[in-house]
């Protein structure tokens, strides 16, 4: 029996990383961590909450005292931790949030690990779920390895690097046996919408502005989020105690260029005349010191541990319109709730 402690797994990435180790290893015993902030929403785990392997428990990664706990009567054999405060634009208007939870947090549940694990590091596994932004912003080539050196440049990157440091310094000092991985920008079905595909996609069948930051011309790489859970599950079987695998789906899209293609897609699904999306793209405010381009060279965990990419990206955002246009009831469930407040301060409106 192998006992799982995932942290944010009622977010957008842990609910899929969870619901694979729930499903593929039923043996397993997988329990989620999560203080269910604005992005956690146990909904997004409604097809598992019932299945016998699966456990729900609510707590902040902040509270030491309460981690301590948990260890003391979980006896967990591995962590896979995902908990993190994820937004750019957030991070812009309250940095220190992100300090705690993303710096603060990752260096609770690594003490806590420590000492729970110090006899046995060898057999325990601490997998800690990063990004590509901590690689900082690219020009028109090159891409980002394992090696290429840390250079964050938001309150975000910033403090998902400083945990990065974190967990290496305690596999060098401590010997913990950690994993990193690095993804680049993931989408797909339980995305929050305050992220660019989900909110375009919320916006577009609401007929409301599609708020382009810029120019459009910014470069990300869009990874499926359930071939992230995937490499993630091969990550945590087979990687070297200490390593780092970048994950990405050789996939670069200028912001405007899937934005058109989403309107595209828009209006073959809501019958809409061609070219009726499309006229709701609005040009606003760019973002503070916003990284011009992303992507992720993952040959080394394609070489060393097998994984590639499954989908397309034409066909991976036709599955995710079609998922939110089946899923309103969802959607609704969140912007009812203080997410107006959210958008209305963030853009202005
Ligand atoms: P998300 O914002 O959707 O979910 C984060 C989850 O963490 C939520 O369920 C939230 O309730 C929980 N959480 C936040 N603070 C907590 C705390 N103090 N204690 C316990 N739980 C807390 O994020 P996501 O997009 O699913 O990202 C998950 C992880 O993957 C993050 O570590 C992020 O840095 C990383 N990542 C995300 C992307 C992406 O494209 N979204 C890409 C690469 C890496
Ligand atoms: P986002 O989904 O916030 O992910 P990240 O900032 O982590 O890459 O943004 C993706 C890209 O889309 C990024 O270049 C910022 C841009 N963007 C917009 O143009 N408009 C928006 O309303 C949002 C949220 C993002």
């Amino acid at each position: 029996m192998t006992k799982i402690l995932i942290t944010g797994g009622a977010g957008f990435i842990g609910s899929h990383v969870v619901r694979r180790f729930v499903n593929s290893y039923p043996k397993y015993e997988i329990v989620n961590l999560d203080k269910l902030t604005y992005a956690g929403n146990l909904a997004n785990l409604a097809d598992i909450e019932h299945l016998p392997n699966y456990k729900f428990i609510k707590g902040d990664i902040v509270d030491a005292i309460f981690l301590e706990n948990l260890f003391a009567e979980g006896q967990f054999d591995a962590v896979i931790h995902l908990a993190a405060e994820s937004h750019v634009d957030r991070s812009i208007t309250n940095p220190l949030d992100f300090v705690m939870t993303n710096v603060v947090g990752t260096v609770n549940l690594l003490n806590a690990a420590r000492k729970h694990w110090q006899d046995d590091f060898v057999n325990k596994r601490f997998y800690h779920v990063s990004t590509d932004e901590v690689y900082g912003s690219l020009g028109e080539d090159g891409m980002f390895t394992e090696t290429t050196p840390y250079d964050p440049r938001s309150p975000y990157s910033a403090s998902k690097a400083s945990s990065d440091h974190f967990v290496r310094a305690y596999h060098e000092t401590y010997g913990l046996n950690t994993v990193i991985s690095n993804c680049s920008n993931n989408y797909g079905s339980f995305h929050f919408p305050e992220k660019l595909i989900p909110l375009a996609i919320n916006n577009i069948k609401s007929n409301k502005p599609i708020p382009v930051y810029g120019k459009g011309e910014n470069v990300r790489d869009w990874l499926w989020v359930e071939d992230h859970a995937r490499a993630i599950d091969v990550i945590f079987h087979k990687a070297a105690p200490g390593t780092t695998y970048n994950i990405g789906g050789h996939n670069e899209w200028k912001n405007i260029d899937l934005i058109q293609l989403l309107c595209k897609i828009m209006d073959e699904k809501l019958d809409r005349v061609p070219g009726t999306s499309a006229k709701l793209i609005t040009y606003v405010t760019d973002r503070a010191g916003h990284d011009l381009r992303y992507a992720i060279d993952s040959t080394k965990l394609q070489r060393e541990l097998g994984w590639s990419p499954s989908l397309q990206f034409e066909e991976g955002l036709e599955k995710t319109v079609t998922w939110y246009l089946h899923n309103e009831e969802w959607l609704e469930g969140i912007t009812s709730r203080d997410y107006q407040a959210y958008y209305n301060t963030q853009y202005n409106r």
